[in-house]
Order: structure tokens, then sequence, then C-alpha cells
């Protein structure tokens, strides 16, 4: 049966790390996956996640499976981190939230339930985006296009370009925004650029669908929440799908959640009832232990000014690591200006490396970026910062 079934190619992004697992080279370098890495070169488990963890196993008292949704602190914790705890969209009970194996998770459940129940609209990707969005939503059967975003040669976001695309697409067509640290750019719309965005999604009867997987990475977990907050107008609907792999480094936990926002409450109601059934078909139900630790971190004053603390230590170091990356590059000689780098957002890097430069840092000096030129910033260190400016020196 399987004789002729051929290879498929490696993942763009984490094929990169599974290649560089496999590379033997002692100074290798990878810098292709969106994972937080400490001074040392570590991943680690954030202090907070530990005592969460701690208090779990002497309270936790059953292994049975949760509702369809996940728990109810869950959704309702995840509410008031994403659109704060007095917004309208929560007090009102129109927000409906599912926990979701991931913020792909919540993306492939979006995509179902858009498919079944929303006539199986096209859905629209920033031109770049995240290479995963376009997979998980025909592998949801949806037909996907891209919208300009980011103006090539440039470190600018081509608005213009962008709302002008916006505004030739039907009523009922879905348009993936990242609500910030733009993956893979850094470049986010200022909230007066959200707010004509938002005129003109709405104005054209499309719905919006917010990947919101680096809350905290930008300016703080609060300022980061604006973009979203300028999107959920009075009466408007939008899909929210976010993440605690980055913020809680709860990678491997699979942490995420599907907000959908409905018109009023009993529309809220009829669209969770609809998800479920997408979610039953999938996976059932999802896992529970990393909801846990986030509940119990955002349903505890102490633990989530802890929890503010280590997010905003990460978000330090990638700054300093990105004033490091544009300074040791100069002392290497490097003519052209990468000083843009130290004003995008997030985690990543648009470099302006192309696809062969980035192969040459591959093959000849094991430093492993995104083929696109995106660079995992967070994992540059002090250690790693000499061989990797000399590489890119070399290669330019
Ligand atoms: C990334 O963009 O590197 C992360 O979102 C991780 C992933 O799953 O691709």
């Amino acid at each position: 049966m399987f004789e002729n079934i051929e290879m498929a190619p490696r993942d763009a992004i984490l094929g990169l790390t599974e290649a560089f697992v496999s590379d033997p080279n002692r100074d290798k370098i990878n810098l292709s996956v969106g994972v937080y890495q400490d001074a040392s070169g570590r991943t680690p488990i954030l202090d907070v996640v530990r005592e969460a963890e701690t208090r779990l196993l002497r309270s936790e008292t059953t292994k049975a499976y949760l509702g369809i949704v996940g728990s109810p602190e869950y959704a309702r914790a995840v509410q008031r981190l994403i659109l704060g705890a007095d917004h309208e969209a929560v007090t009102s009970g129109r927000a409906a939230t599912a926990q979701t194996p991931g913020g792909t998770g919540a993306l492939r459940v979006a995509g179902d339930f858009v498919k079944v129940c929303c006539g199986a609209p096209r859905i629209w990707l920033s031109q770049p985006t995240w290479p995963n969005h376009a997979k998980v939503f025909a592998a949801a059967g949806l037909e996907t296009s891209s919208y300009p975003y980011f103006r090539p040669g440039s470190d600018q976001l081509d608005l213009d370009a962008m709302l002008s695309q916006l505004k030739s697409l039907p009523a009922g067509d879905v348009v993936v925004l990242h609500a910030c640290c733009h993956n893979p750019t850094g470049i986010d719309p200022s909230i007066d650029q959200w707010q004509q965005i938002a005129d003109v999604v709405y104005d054209r009867g499309l719905l919006p669908l917010l990947d919101f997987a680096y809350q905290g990475f930008a300016q703080g977990l609060a300022d980061d929440a604006a973009a979203l907050q300028t999107m959920c107008r009075p009466k408007a609907e939008l899909i929210v799908c976010s993440s605690f792999s980055k913020n809680f480094g709860l990678y491997r936990e699979r942490v995420g959640a599907l907000t959908v926002v409905g018109a009023d409450r009993e529309t809220a109601q009829r669209v969770e009832s609809q998800v479920k059934q997408c979610i039953r078909a999938n996976y059932s139900n999802p896992p529970a232990h990393g909801g846990q630790v986030v509940t119990t971190v955002l349903n505890d004053p102490e633990l989530t000014s802890l929890w503010q603390g280590e997010v905003a230590t990460m978000r330090d170091r990638i700054r300093s690591m990105r004033k490091l990356l544009v300074q040791t590059l100069a002392d290497k000689g490097v003519t052209r200006d990468f000083s843009f780098i130290t004003r995008q957002r997030g985690m990543f890097s648009f470099s302006g490396l192309n696809p062969e430069q980035v192969d040459r840092l591959r093959e000849e000096y094991s430093i492993y970026i995104v083929r696109s030129g995106r660079i995992n910033v967070a994992g540059i260190t002090e250690k790693n910062i000499d061989r990797l400016a000399t590489a890119v020196a070399k290669v330019l």
C-alpha cells in the first residue's frame, strides 16, 4: 500500500531544527524556530511555572477528561488577559473561548469552524507570513491567498497596498492579522494604522482572525493587547487564536486558545456549540496540564506579578541582543545599515539575508536560520554573537 509514497519535504521551520540536531559541528547555532533561549543558550522553565506545577502536584485530584472546550477557569483567564477583564466583549458574554493544543491547534479549529459554518470563505494571509498558516488552513480544506504587508527592501509596513487589497475582497472572506510581533517581519501597524485596518475590514464585511502568539514580547502584556482591543469594536465579530508557548515558555505542553467574539451572547453560544463539534471530531478535548499551570498563575496576583517580571526579562534580553547584533555587525566592518533590527518587535528579525546567503550560513558555518532570512534573535547569546556576526559578514 505504501510502496509509491514519496518522501515529504522537511518543514520550513521545524525541519531546520531536525537538520540542526543531526549536524555534528560543535559550534552550530540554531536561530530558526521561535523558541526563547536565555543568556546561556538554554530554554528555561519559568520559575513561576515550576511553582505552579509544584502546587498542582499537591492539589490535583483527577486525570479525568476535561470538557470539549476545556476548563472554564482557563477560558476566563484567557479572556481577561487578551481583552481585559472590563472589556465589553468579556462582560457581555459575547466571547466564547476554547482551550486548544497550542496556538496551532486554535488555528486549525478556527479553520474547521469557518469551513463548516461560514460558507468556506477564502482566507487571506499577509505576504510574508508564518509558513504554517497556509498549511493549517489548506488542511482544513480552505483556499488561501495573500495580501501585501511588507515593502520589500525597506523595514516598513506597506499600509496603502494592504488596505487597497483588503478593500477589493468580497464580504465574508477571512483576513488573518498578527495581533503583535508580526511573524516573520517584526513590523506591526501603529494603533492609528490598526484603526484604519479595522475600518476597512468592517466596512467590507470581512472576518478578522487575529493570531496572537507573542503577547508580552513587543512592549508589554497589556500594551501588546491594544491592537486586538482596537479590532474588537462594539458588536464586531472576530476570531482570536492565542498561545502561551512563548510568554509562559510552555512550548511542549501545547497551551493555546480559540476565542470567537460574536455580535451578542446568544450568537457566542451558537458559535461555541459548533466549535465543540469541530473539536470533538478532531482531538476530542484538550490536554489539561499546561492550561492548569496558566490558570494557577493568572488566578493568583502574586504569581501573576512574578510572571510579568519573567516576561519582561525575556523581552529585555531579546532587545539587548538586537542591539548587540547590530553593533557586532558594524564592528566586523559590515557597511550595510542593519539598524532596522533594533526597531523590529518580538522574537524575530527579518534580516534581509537572501536564500543563497541563508544556505551558505547553514552549509559553511552550521548557522540555521529560516530561508526567508528570519533570524530568531532570542537564540543569540554573548557567546555565539562573534561567530554569528563573522559568518554573516562573510556571506554578505
Ligand atoms: C515559529 O514561527 O518559529 C514558531 O511559531 C514555532 C513554529 O511552530 O513554527
